[in-house]
Formats: C-alpha cells, sequence, structure tokens
C-alpha cells in the first residue's frame, strides 16, 4: 500500500514498509536452499548468528534495492515488486559475501564476513548458492514479462562482474602519472559494480508489469545515477564514517590501497597535502593504522572529501532529475525522491 497523500513517508518508514513487504516472499526463497547454504544465506541477510540460531533484527541491510523494486513497481502501477525486490537482494547479498572475500574485509554489518565466521570455500558456495537462487526465483515469477526481466537481471549481472573486475584491476595501477585511474574510469567501475544493480532494482518492477520501454529506462538510469552517488557515500564512509555505526572495519579501504574516490580527486588536487599522500601510499608494505589516519587527514585537506560530496551530490540531482522525465503514481515518485535524498546523508 502506498503512503496516502498529504502523509509523506520519511526514509526510514519507506525502508520498512518496503522490508515488510518483502520479507515473507524472501524467507520462502532462502528456505529453498541447501540447509547449509541456507544457513549461510540467513547468517547473511542478518536473520541468523553464526551457529544458525535465529537473532531478528540483528544485522539486516538497509534494504535500499528491496525497497527501490517495490516503489519501481508501485510507481508504474505493476505487481512485479515483491519478485522483483528478492531477486535483487539475493543478488545483492550474494555480491556483498564475494565481495568482501575479494577485498581482504573481515567485517561486515559490525559481525564477522560469512567468509570470517564460515571460511572462505563455504562463503564462495554461499553466494553461489544466492546467484542461483536469484535468477530461478525471477525465472519462475508468475506472467508475461519474465524473460525480459530475467533479460535484465542477467545483463547487470555481467556489467556487476565487470564493476568488480574494474575495481580489483585498479589496485594493481599507479596513484600518479600515466597509468594513473583517471576520475572518468573510476565513475564507470562504479557505475557498474554499484549502479547497474540500482539500476536493474528500479526498473524491474516496470519490466515485469510491461511498462513501455521509455519508462524503464528513465528508471534504470536514474538508479545508475542514484548507485554512483550511493558509491560516492559509501567511499566517504569507509574513511570518515563511524565502524560501530557502518559495521565496516576502520579504513578498511586505505589500508587496502583501494582506489575510492576521495584518494584519486585529492591526488588530482596537486598541492602539498597530495604530495605527501602520494609518497605515503606508493610507499611499500601495509599502511597500518597510524598511515592510515595520516591518510585521511591528507585526503581532507588536499580536497578530496568535498569533491566526493559534490560528485555525490551531482549524481544523485541526475538521478532525481530522471525520475521526473517518467510519469510516475504521485505516492510512489513522493517516497523514491524521499529515499534518493536521504542517501545523501546516511551514516551506514
Ligand atoms: C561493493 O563495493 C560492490 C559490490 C559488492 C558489487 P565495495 O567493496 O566498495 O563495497 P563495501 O564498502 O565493501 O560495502
Ligand atoms: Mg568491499
Ligand atoms: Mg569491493
Amino acid at each position: 500500500m502506498a503512503a496516502s497523500h498529504g502523509h509523506r513517508a520519511t526514509a526510514a518508514g519507506v525502508l520498512a514498509r518496503c522490508r515488510e513487504l518483502v520479507r515473507p516472499a524472501l524467507a520462502e526463497a532462502v528456505g529453498r536452499l541447501h540447509p547449509w547454504a541456507g544457513e549461510m544465506a540467513a547468517y547473511a541477510l542478518g536473520w541468523s548468528d553464526a551457529t544458525g540460531t535465529p537473532d531478528p533484527g540483528g544485522s539486516e541491510g538497509k534494504g535500499v534495492r528491496a525497497a527501490l523494486a517495490v516503489l519501481g513497481a508501485e510507481a508504474v502501477g505493476a505487481d512485479g515488486g515483491v519478485a522483483g525486490a528478492v531477486a535483487v537482494e539475493l543478488v545483492h547479498t550474494f555480491s556483498l559475501i564475494h565481495d568482501d572475500i575479494m577485498d581482504g574485509d573481515g567485517l561486515r554489518r559490525t559481525r564477522p564476513a560469512v567468509w570470517k565466521a564460515y571460511g572462505t570455500g563455504p562463503a564462495v558456495l554461499a553466494g553461489d548458492a544466492l546467484l542461483a537462487l536469484a535468477v530461478q526465483s525471477l525465472a519462475e515469477a508468475p506472467g508475461p514479462w519474465t524473460a525480459a526481466a530475467v533479460r535484465h537481471l542477467s545483463g547487470t549481472l555481467n556489467a556487476l562482474v565487470s564493476g568488480q573486475a574494474e575495481d580489483l584491476r585498479f589496485e594493481q595501477r599507479p596513484w600518479s602519472g600515466p597509468g594513473a585511474v583517471e576520475p572518468e574510469q573510476y565513475r564507470s567501475m562504479a557505475e557498474h559494480k554499484t549502479g547497474a544493480l540500482l539500476g536493474c532494482a528500479l526498473g524491474l518492477g516496470a519490466v515485469l508489469g510491461g511498462a513501455p520501454a521509455g519508462t524503464v529506462s528513465v528508471l534504470e538510469r536514474a538508479g545508475r545515477h542514484l548507485g554512483v552517488a550511493f558509491q560516492a557515500v559509501d567511499d566517504l564512509l569507509g574513511i570518515w564514517g563511524d565502524t560501530a555505526v557502518t559495521g565496516k572495519p576502520v579504513h578498511g579501504d586505505l589500508r587496502q590501497r583501494k582506489k575510492t574516490y576521495p584518494v584519486l580527486a585529492a591526488l588530482v588536487g596537486g598541492g602539498k597535502a597530495a604530495q605527501e599522500l602520494a609518497v605515503l601510499l606508493e610507499s611499500p608494505g601495509l599502511l597500518d593504522g597510524t598511515a592510515a589516519a595520516r591518510a585521511a587527514a591528507l585526503v581532507e585537506e588536499a580536497g578530496g572529501r568535498t569533491a566526493t560530496r559534490e560528485e555525490a551530490r551531482r549524481h544523485l540531482d541526475t538521478a532525481r532529475r530522471s525520475l521526473r522525465e517518467a510519469s510516475l503514481t504521485p505516492a510512489a515518485a513522493g517516497d523514491l525522491d524521499t529515499l534518493f535524498t536521504s542517501l545523501l546523508d546516511r551514516s551506514r
């Protein structure tokens, strides 16, 4: 049920409403997995602890993608919201399980990452299981537009892999000079690794509802820009977020020497802080806690923090403008706008 006119919901309210709507179908889907894969999936989804004991509300994600899928469907008056939401939440959960292995991050949503809790081999399997389940659940959605929806999702999966490939390959590139990662290359990476799934989420309900191609592409474009903004904020939180709230390791990206937007933007700025930062990042060996804290201070001094806020703001504005190009149900359009805007100032 969409929020009625005059009672505009808060972003937290929108997320909670969508989460409640999706959870039963998501739980039913997870129940179809092999019990061991299902236990790891329930852990990753924040429904149980690492012994398989239910731990309700423990460490669930924000549910942004599920909400986008529900609202995207509502926005075109279609029914496919929950089916699309289940598929994208499963894909998202799979991608995080594998991402933490790739990034060597041992902490996710304040708890040990799945690979830390269950081992790397089992975590790979849990991710595979969720990916397979996502495709299966969407392929089994009723209606004449199922094949089209599966096509959209599979294209998204390919884009997500491209984004992760670019992200990992950036780690080997130099910080400055001819081989350095350019902001435009970073943007493309972010659009693939994060934007593709947000775009898919927002468009999938419309696809399942048989909405016109023009409407679907406007929704997907809005979601992709939202994704780039979302990733820029993710990068900011990775440096200046409160780890008790983000639930991720302190300075994880910096210590890992990830090429995130704030660092790249800081280096592009030139100047004394940027030079010291480049020397620090190019020094051999792991960055310890003190070095990472110094790097964070230099990124800020060199303007990387401000530039990243501006990047996020730009893409958020483009996303909001895109949304207004489609003719959408007013209540859902209002909820989407509220949700979009809230993501800029989120703390986790
Ligand atoms: C994750 O990107 C994107 C995917 C899982 C595809 P990041 O590695 O930047 O995200 P966090 O910070 O670990 O959540
Ligand atoms: Mg990561
Ligand atoms: Mg990553």
